[in-house]
C-alpha cells in the first residue's frame, strides 16, 4: 500500500457574476409578463422571488456564472452558450483544464506525469467521448481518462476513487477535475431553486509518495469514505430516454425535466446524515470533531453547515473552523468544498488535521480525512 497525498489544488471561477437583486429583478419581470397570460387561462398567479429571502434562507448573495446575459434576459432565462464544432475543445473540458492547469502548477508536475484523468462532476456535457479523454488529449496526460459523477459529492467521490487507485499502486498520479457548469441545467423560472447555484471548476492532483517522504504544504490523504442512500428530493429527469416518453421525440420538453428539489426535506435529511457521517468517520480514526483543525464542507446552505457543525461539536463553531465561500459563489455543486479547501489551508501547521466533506443529490456524502505534512 502506498501513502497518498493531494499535491496540487486549482480553482477556476468565471469572471461574470450575478447578484441576488439582479437575479430577482429578472425573475420578477418574467412573473409580471406571465401572470396576465395565466389569468387568461384561469391559472393561479406565480409568486415573486425576493433577495432578502434568498440571503436569509441560504446565505447566498451572488454567484459567478459562465454566461450572465442570457440568464438575466427575462425572455430567455438560461445561459447563452454557443455550440462548438466537434473538433473544438468543449466548454466543460476547457473549464476543467483551466483549474487542472493551476492544480498541476501548484503540484509542480507536468501533464505528462499524470497517468489518469477523472472528470467527476454533477453534469457532463455529453456521454461520450468522455470529457476526461478530451482533457487528456488537449493537455497531453498519459494513460487514460474517464468521467464519473455523484451530484454535489462528485469531487469527494473522485478523490475517493483516485486515492484508492493510488494507494493500491494501480495509478501513480491522478488528476481529479470537477468542472461544474450547473447554470446550464438550472431552471431559472423555478422560484424554489433559481438562486441556489453558481458555476466553478476545481481540480486536485492525487499522487503516491515514499514511505518516509515528507512534502511540506501538501495534505496526506489518510482515508476517504462514501455514503449513499436513494432520495428523489433532489432530482433531474433529463437524460437520453427523456425524448422517448414524448409525443414528438425530436423536440425535448424541458419543463419538469430539469433540476428540482424539495429544499426543506433535503435540509433536514442531509443535516442529520451529514453530522452522523462526520462523527462516525472520525470515530473510526479515534478522533472527534475537536481534533480537526478545519472542516471544508459542501457549500449549499450556510444554515445547514452551521447546524451540521453544531450537532457534530455540541456547540457552534465559527468561520475559521469551517470556512464558507457560498456567500459570493453560491452552491458550486461538487466544486464547493474543494474551493473552500483551496482558499483556506495556507495557515495550517504540519500535523493539523482537516476534513473535506461534501453532500448532496443521491443522497450522497463523501469525506476525506487529511493531515497537513
Ligand atoms: N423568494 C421568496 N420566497 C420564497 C422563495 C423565493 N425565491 N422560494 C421559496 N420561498 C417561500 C416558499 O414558498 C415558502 O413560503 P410559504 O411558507 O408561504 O409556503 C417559504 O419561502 C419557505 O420555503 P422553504 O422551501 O421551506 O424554504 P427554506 O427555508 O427551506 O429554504 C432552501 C429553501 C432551498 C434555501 C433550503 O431549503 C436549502 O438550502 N435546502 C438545502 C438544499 C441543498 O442542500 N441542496 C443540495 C444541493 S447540492
Amino acid at each position: 500500500m502506498h501513502r497518498v497525498i493531494i499535491s496540487g489544488i486549482g480553482v477556476e471561477i468565471p469572471e461574470a457574476s450575478i447578484t441576488n437583486e439582479e437575479l430577482v429583478a429578472s425573475f420578477n419581470a418574467w412573473v409580471d409578463a406571465e401572470n396576465p397570460k395565466r389569468a387568461g387561462q384561469g391559472l393561479e398567479p406565480l409568486s415573486k422571488s425576493d433577495a432578502d429571502f434568498i440571503v436569509q434562507a441560504s446565505g447566498v448573495r451572488k454567484r459567478h456564472v459562465i454566461e450572465r446575459e442570457g440568464i438575466l434576459d427575462h425572455t430567455r432565462m438560461a445561459p447563452r452558450i454557443a455550440a462548438r464544432a466537434d473538433d473544438d475543445l468543449s466548454l466543460e473540458a476547457e473549464f476543467g483544464i483551466a483549474s487542472a492547469r493551476k492544480a498541476l502548477a501548484h503540484a509542480g508536475v507536468e501533464p505528462a506525469d499524470v497517468d489518469l484523468v477523472i472528470c467527476s462532476a454533477s453534469h457532463h456535457q455529453r456521454p461520450y467521448p468522455a470529457i476526461a479523454i478530451e482533457m487528456q488529449q488537449s493537455m497531453g496526460t498519459r494513460g487514460a481518462g474517464f468521467d464519473m459523477g455523484l451530484g454535489c459529492s462528485s469531487a469527494a467521490a473522485g478523490l475517493h476513487v483516485a486515492a484508492g487507485l493510488v494507494r493500491a499502486g494501480v495509478q501513480k498520479r491522478v488528476l481529479v477535475t470537477t468542472p461544474e457548469i450547473i447554470t446550464g441545467h438550472l431552471n431559472f423560472r423555478d422560484r424554489q431553486t433559481h438562486f441556489i447555484f453558481g458555476d466553478a471548476s476545481a481540480s486536485m492532483v492525487v499522487e503516491a509518495i515514499e514511505e518516509d517522504e515528507v512534502r511540506p504544504g501538501c495534505f496526506e490523504v489518510l482515508d476517504t469514505r462514501l455514503w449513499t442512500q436513494l432520495s428523489n428530493n433532489i432530482r433531474t429527469n433529463l437524460g437520453y430516454l427523456t425524448r422517448t416518453a414524448q409525443e414528438d421525440p425530436y423536440m425535448i420538453e424541458l419543463e419538469g425535466n430539469m433540476i428540482k428539489q424539495v429544499g426543506n426535506r433535503v435540509f433536514k435529511d442531509v443535516t442529520v446524515a451529514g453530522h452522523r457521517f462526520i462523527v462516525d468517520f472520525l470515530a473510526e480514526h479515534g478522533q472527534t470533531p475537536d481534533d480537526i483543525r478545519r472542516f471544508w464542507l459542501h457549500q449549499a446552505n450556510a444554515r445547514m453547515n452551521a447546524m451540521i457543525l453544531k450537532l457534530s461539536f455540541g456547540h457552534e463553531v465559527g468561520h475559521d473552523r469551517a470556512p464558507m465561500v457560498l456567500e459570493r459563489l453560491g452552491n458550486t455543486a461538487g466544486a464547493g468544498a474543494v474551493i473552500a479547501l483551496e482558499e483556506n489551508h495556507a495557515d495550517m501547521k504540519a500535523g493539523d488535521y482537516g476534513l473535506l466533506c461534501a453532500f448532496g443529490a443521491g443522497y450522497s456524502i463523501g469525506g476525506a480525512l487529511l493531515r497537513m505534512m
